[in-house]
């Protein structure tokens, strides 16, 4: 597949896995996916299976992230992990902002905002998430709600930050539901999102940031999601849990 920015595959595997399950999983993916340089690769396993699975990733072209971090660096910040602890395991992303935490957390735009901040400063890559609700679709205010959340989690990062960062289209209705967005759906706001972030930026910028689309990816949708002008991978949560549903979305975008 000709792209203008390579593909990026990542899997969140939410709350999901022992170690010894991590670990069967990524034995699995590295004997699936090795010598596959052409599309950037990343698992983000739970922090308990950290330690287990970077010693498996360590020669393999498989990269590390981390579905969360605290904004602080350390201190008395009770069941928090700092970027610090991530980056002992080799961790190279690490998502912020998932619809999940903004949910069940209470995670706002300006507290991931200074979270990506923090993950830049410690030179890891944030996968920040944007997405609507199947109420904003529904009444049409989605193109509002996305342009906020991406201005409100995006501002004042340097133009090299931002190059560096990568964003995760979910929308909220698609994930874990099988209903995905159309890939006509998801290019329109992919396409929305490059253009709100060259208003912040500029286009240069803008053209070489990469956007993930997420929600119910599968192997079968995969190839023609990536066909998009403006989506740049995927952020894979259930088949992410296999290996052969992951490798197979993987295998399926190579040209
Ligand atoms: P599903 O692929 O299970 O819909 O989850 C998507 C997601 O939330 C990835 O972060």
């Amino acid at each position: 597949m000709e792209k203008e920015r390579k593909l990026i595959i990542a899997g969140n595997w939410k709350m999901n896995k022992t170690v010894a399950e991590a670990h069967d999983l990524v034995r699995g993916l590295k004997l699936e996916l090795a010598n596959i340089k052409d599309i950037d690769v990343v698992i983000c396993p739970p922090f308990t299976a950290l330690s287990e699975v970077s010693k498996e990733v360590i020669e393999s072209d498989i990269r590390l992230g981390a579905q969360n971090m605290s904004e602080h660096s350390g201190g008395a910040y009770t069941g928090d992990i700092s970027v610090l602890m991530l980056k002992e395991f080799l961790v190279r992303y690490v998502i912020l902002g998932h619809s999940e935490r903004r949910e069940y957390h209470k995670e706002s735009d300006a507290l991931i905002n200074i979270k990506t901040k923090a993950a830049h400063a410690a030179s890891l890559r944030p996968i920040v998430c944007v997405g609507e609700t199947l109420e904003e679709r529904e009444s049409g205010r989605f193109e509002e709600v996305i342009t906020t959340q991406v201005k409100g989690c995006l501002a004042g990062l340097e133009k090299n930050q931002m190059e560096e960062t990568i964003i995760a289209y979910e929308p909220v209705w698609a994930i874990g539901t099988g209903k995905t967005a159309s890939a006509e759906q998801a290019q329109e706001v992919h396409a929305l999102i490059r253009k709100t972030v060259a208003g912040l930026f500029d286009e240069a910028t803008a053209k070489r940031v990469r956007i993930q689309y997420g929600g119910s990816v599968k192997p079968a949708n995969a190839r023609e999601l990536m066909g998009q002008p403006d989506i740049d991978g995927a952020l894979v949560g259930g088949a992410a849990l296999e290996v052969r549903s992951f490798s197979d979305i993987v295998k399926n975008c190579l040209n």
